[in-house]
């Protein structure tokens, strides 16, 4: 049988760095670093300059994970791209990366079908469920799956909006599933999904049942309200949910491949919070190193998180051929997804 592996990573973050002082100081949040540090782990965050959209940062982390893979964009059968903050309601970033990868132009112009995946923190779990499930039916034989957010475009960074504006970052991920005869790559992705609590932590915008659609300001202008811009969150319940869903999603994808924790060199969780992965650490008894984070520098950087992860635990000596990898996310929806992967 046809087995999907990750044959090349990559990643981009914006150059601007925006620190828990850079809050205070530029945009007046009454905070403090150490209350940041304290409750998640984060020190800084990549934000973003005006005219940078999403597939901007995702063109850029596709290029290096074609790189990696020894591919041009020409070799792709299928392109997924995850994100809650795509340029436009629709389309998806898909497309608009597919057009910046070259793959439109001229007359060697390839038309490689185009697909958006809305499941936020999950989302690169979702994303790479499919790009592997076409590669095993034969569908592709190379898939890109980006993971890229744009979140600094819509944070209240105001005091108002500070619990939930202090956690995200801007940033791009990439892989490449590739087909391959070797028993080897992802053994399996699994996810789960619970609507109850689809509006815990949400970002409406809109509401389309609602007539007019357009919502009218106090001043009748005619615009979406600001506020229905933000995301709301009840972070302890999210918090709360986290811990427990990750741990049994986790388990499920041992159980499935019979194999235990103490089996997996290497942990790469989404990073919402680093009390989040350090609880669930110490509840399987993994030891740190096993679980590199990169939350201090970049915040949640929700689709993008593991996937860049990925790219800079290969670059940096400690993700390693043969190792067992265990990946896993939970966030809105409530969605939540693991994979285990032989690299
Ligand atoms: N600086 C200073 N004070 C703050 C800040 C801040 N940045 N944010 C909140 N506070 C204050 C609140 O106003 C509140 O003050 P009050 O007691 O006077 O009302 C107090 O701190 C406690 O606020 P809580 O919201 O209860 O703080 P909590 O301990 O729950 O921590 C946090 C908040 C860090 C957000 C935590 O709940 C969390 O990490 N939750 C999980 C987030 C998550 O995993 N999200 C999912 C992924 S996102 C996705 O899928 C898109």
């Amino acid at each position: 049988m046809v087995q999907a592996y990750i044959s090349g990573t990559g990643f981009y973050v914006p150059p601007r760095v925006v620190t828990n002082d850079d809050l205070i100081r530029n945009y007046g949040v009454d905070t403090t670093s150490e209350w940041i540090v304290q409750r998640t782990g984060i020190e800084a965050r990549r934000f973003a300059d005006e005219g940078v959209g999403t597939s901007d940062m995702a063109v850029l982390a596709a290029r290096d994970a074609l790189a990696a893979a020894t591919l041009q964009p020409h070799d792709l059968d299928l392109i997924i791209v995850a994100t809650l903050s795509p340029e436009h309601a629709f389309p998806g970033s898909g497309v608009f990366l597919q057009q910046k990868l070259g793959l439109c132009d001229g007359d060697n112009a390839k038309f490689v079908p185009a697909l958006d995946v809305r499941n936020q923190c999950s989302g690169f779990l979702y994303a790479l469920s499919t790009a592997v499930a076409h590669v095993r039916a034969g569908m592709a034989k190379h898939v890109l799956v980006c993971g890229a957010e744009t979140h600094s475009a819509a944070l209240d960074l105001s005091t108002d909006g500070r619990t939930v504006s202090s956690l995200f970052g801007d940033g791009a991920g990439a892989v490449i599933v590739s087909a391959t005869d070797a028993d080897r790559g992802v053994r399996g992705v699994y996810l789960g999904a619970d609507g109850r609590f689809a509006e815990v932590l949400c970002q409406k915008i809109w509401d389309i049942r609602k007539r007019p659609f357009i919502p009218k300001n106090p001043d009748r202008s005619g615009t979406v309200a600001p506020e229905m811009l933000w995301a709301s969150m009840d972070g302890k319940l999210v918090f709360k949910h986290a811990v427990g869903t990750m741990l049994g999603a986790l388990m499920r994808a041992c159980g499935n491949n019979n194999i235990g924790i103490e089996d997996i060199d290497l942990f790469l969780f989404h990073q919402a919070n680093m009390r989040i992965n350090q609880f669930i650490a110490h509840q399987l008894h993994v030891p740190d190193e096993k679980i590199p984070h990169n939350i201090q520098r970049y915040g949640n950087t929700t689709a993008a998180t593991i996937p860049i992860l990925l790219a800079e635990s290969e670059r940096n000596g400690k993700l390693k051929p043969g190792m067992k990898v265990a990946l896993a996310a939970f966030g809105s929806g409530f969605t939540w997804g693991s994979a285990i992967i032989d690299w």
